[in-house]
This record gives C-alpha cells, sequence and structure tokens, in this order.
C-alpha cells in the first residue's frame, strides 16, 4: 500500500462510524480530505449530514463535493469530528498544524463529543516532538512572543529552533484566521501536558499544535492493514 492508500483506508474505516443525521467536525489536511471525499460519496447516495470545516480548504472541498455545511455557531455540539494528525503517541496526544489549520481544529474537536484520528503508521511516535511542533500567533509583538515560547520552553527542559513558517511566495504564512505560525523543533517533548499548560500562559500564542486528551480513537492504516486506539483500550 502506497502512503495515499493507507490514508485512504484510514479515512474509509473512520467512515463506518458515520451514521444518518449526524454533526461531523471536517479536518483538513492529505488524510482528512480523503474521508471528505469519501463521506461526499455517501452523501450522493443520500446519507443526510452536516458538516463543519476545520479550514477555507476544507470548506470549499466540502461544499463543491455537495457536503452541507453548517456553521458552528448553528449547533449544540458536534456528534464526531474526523481529522489527521503529524503525530500521536502512546497516549493518543496529538500533535497537529502541520497544514496551518490547529486552530479550527481545536475548536472543532473541542465541540464533538468524539474525534476520530485517521492517520497512516509514519505518525506514530513514542514521544512526540521530531515534528516541529505549530504555535499560532497574534502578529502584533510577534518577537516577543517567539522569546516568551522560548523561555517557557527552557523552563520546560526543551530548547531548538523556532522560526516563522512562511507561504509559497516567501511571506510569513497567514492562517486563515489572520495570525501567524511558528514551528519549534524541539525534537522530544517528554511532557507534553506540561508544556500545553505553558503555552497556554503565554499572551501571544492564540493556540499550539498538542491536542491533549483530545482524541477518542486513532485509526492507523499500515502495511498490514488498519489497526484501531481507543482512548479506553489505553
Ligand atoms: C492540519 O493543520 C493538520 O493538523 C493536519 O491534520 C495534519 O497536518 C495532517 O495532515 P496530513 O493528513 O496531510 O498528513
Amino acid at each position: 500500500m502506497s502512503s495515499d492508500e493507507m490514508k485512504k483506508a484510514a479515512a474509509a474505516a473512520a467512515l463506518e462510524e458515520v451514521r444518518p443525521g449526524m454533526r461531523l467536525g471536517l479536518g483538513t489536511g492529505s488524510t482528512a480530505s480523503w474521508f471528505v471525499r469519501l463521506l461526499a460519496e455517501k452523501v450522493r447516495d443520500g446519507l443526510d449530514v452536516v458538516g463543519v470545516p476545520t479550514s477555507e480548504a476544507t470548506d470549499r472541498l466540502a461544499r463543491e463535493l455537495g457536503i452541507r455545511i453548517i456553521s458552528l455557531d448553528d449547533v449544540a455540539g458536534l456528534d464526531l469530528t474526523v481529522d489527521g494528525a503529524d503525530e500521536f503517541d502512546p497516549d493518543l496526544n496529538l500533535v497537529k498544524g502541520g497544514g496551518a489549520a490547529l486552530l479550527r481544529e481545536k475548536i472543532v474537536a473541542a465541540d464533538s463529543r468524539r474525534m476520530i484520528v485517521i492517520t497512516d503508521e509514519s505518525k506514530e511516535v513514542e514521544a512526540l516532538g521530531a515534528f516541529p511542533l505549530p504555535i499560532e500567533v497574534v502578529t502584533f509583538g510577534a518577537t516577543a512572543t517567539v522569546r516568551a515560547i522560548a523561555d517557557a520552553a527552557r523552563r520546560s527542559g526543551l530548547s531548538g529552533g523556532i522560526s516563522f513558517r512562511q507561504d509559497g511566495s516567501g511571506n510569513r504564512l497567514v492562517t486563515d484566521q489572520g495570525n501567524w505560525l511558528v514551528d519549534a523543533s524541539f525534537r522530544r517533548i517528554s511532557d507534553p501536558k506540561a508544556l500545553a499548560l505553558a503555552l497556554n500562559r503565554i499572551p501571544g500564542v492564540v493556540e499550539h499544535g498538542l491536542f491533549i486528551d483530545m482524541a477518542s480513537t486513532v485509526i492507523v492504516a499500515g502495511r498490514s492493514g488498519i489497526r484501531r486506539i481507543d482512548r479506553q483500550t489505553i
């Protein structure tokens, strides 16, 4: 199986959890876009669901494919969010934001009864941090915010380069919410919960890509098939 086939297989497994009438959070990235495409096929066959996209890109894709889109403000909570991840650890903590959508992804996941993460086996790690941690920052005082992030990291025993993410034209990438993103190369985050709390305390940090205790299930597609890890079974 190619990496893309694994992503599709994980998305197909998550689709089995979808029931008529559900309000769904629609993730962002190459794996989540498989879920959106497969979901759209079911919608064309008559499945009645509504979706809240986690990015402008997913919004466009879902609308193009005929999925009914609603705003998170129109409903009192979602039934299920299906999204990808950049890394997950044995406690099902995640690093997300490689696709720059971590803020909406976290808001949507936090408002969902369940979050299913779909990945290929390359995302499974023993400790988070090899993938640079995306952190969304307010543009005002961004350099001061980066200094505060580095200080907080140092107090947590972490160090590493922190750089502004660039877009295709070499400018600072602007997120869907009009903020900037920095990527922090901490390499190994031994206590993700403590780092998450420390980052939450920095005023210029809007959100970060550590998703702690949020995933209910991770579906991992690998060469030997599909594996499902549920939070209650770990
Ligand atoms: C988007 O901001 C991310 O959180 C994605 O969910 C993550 O980067 C995984 O993307 P892929 O499925 O493309 O690897």
